[in-house]
């Protein structure tokens, strides 16, 4: 398959490390600015936009959002019968539909850890398109079909995710530098503790709740420092903060 990528910054760059496993592939990549690309055979830098539209099947689209309408227009006109995958985020889908009616689209959320290949990765298109693109979305993660507006919504979980995730772990880092140890082995330690749990919890198939009370002794120092988060307010402050910038496009 002749896979292409338009915008290597964070997302295309993980991008073209995750579709690249696969060496009978060859993955087009393209960015207006100048970039760096994975050293894998099979990944080869295209000259211009139009050859890259011009050697690709499957387009993935990975620009910031503020450039993605006038890229969208500039693709258009090499698209007929390519499927483009949209990881722009919140655009909507009927928009490209619009732009670009000559092709198959799928828009997508999913991070940077696509790098993993275990990221979740969120569609919304046809089920005809979905069935296509399944084993390659699979080199990403777990994909799946759903609504435009969950994916829209869950932008902050599943696209930010990382980001709000290492927020909260640099917090379980600090305590660690202020209990004396070095701050890289701190980060290290809680990347661990980190991954092990998410391990933990997607093999033995247990929700949080069920986890939480595996590990919290009656009076013991895990459910005394729970009970000051619930004093605080930690979960509710996380969702509010969340919610508060979301709420305007979970009600459009
Ligand atoms: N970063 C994430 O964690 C993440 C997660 C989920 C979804 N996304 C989505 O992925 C998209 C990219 O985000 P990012 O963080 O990877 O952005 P980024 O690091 O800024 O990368 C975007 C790249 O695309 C290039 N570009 C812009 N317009 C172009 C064009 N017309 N032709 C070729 N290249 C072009 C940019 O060049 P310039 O430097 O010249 O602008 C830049 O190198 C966004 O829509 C975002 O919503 C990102």
């Amino acid at each position: 398959m002749n896979i292409g990528i338009i915008g290597i910054g964070n997302m295309g760059y993980a991008l073209s490390v995750a579709l690249s496993k696969k060496k009978v592939d060859i993955i087009n990549v393209y960015d207006r600015s100048s970039y760096k690309i994975p050293k894998f055979k099979n990944i080869i830098r295209a000259d211009s936009l139009a050859s890259l539209m011009k050697n690709s099947d499957v387009i993935f689209v990975a620009v910031k959002p503020a450039d993605a309408e006038k890229l969208f227009e500039e693709i258009s006109f090499n698209a007929k019968g390519k499927t483009i995958v949209s990881l722009v985020a919140l655009y909507p889908y009927a928009k490209i539909s619009q732009q670009i009616p000559s092709a198959k689209i799928c828009k997508i959320m999913s991070s940077i850890a696509v790098e993993t290949r275990k990221a979740p990765v969120l569609a919304y298109c046809s089920k005809e398109i979905f069935e296509d693109l399944k084993e390659l979305l699979k080199r990403l993660g777990d994909p799946y079909l759903t609504d435009e507006k969950v994916v829209d919504a869950l932008v902050p979980i599943v696209g930010s995710g990382p980001a709000l995730f290492a927020y909260f772990l640099d917090s379980l880092s600090q305590y660690i530098v202020l209990a004396g140890i070095e701050k890289d082995v701190a980060d290290r330690i809680v990347s661990l503790m980190a991954y092990s749990t998410s391990n933990y919890i997607i093999k033995n198939n247990i929700d949080f709740h069920a986890l939480i009370k595996k590990v919290t002794t009656p009076s013991g120092i895990t459910i005394k420092i729970l009970q000051e988060f619930d004093k605080r307010t930690i979960k509710g402050n996380i969702v509010d903060s969340i919610y508060s910038k979301m709420e305007n496009y979970l009600k459009s």
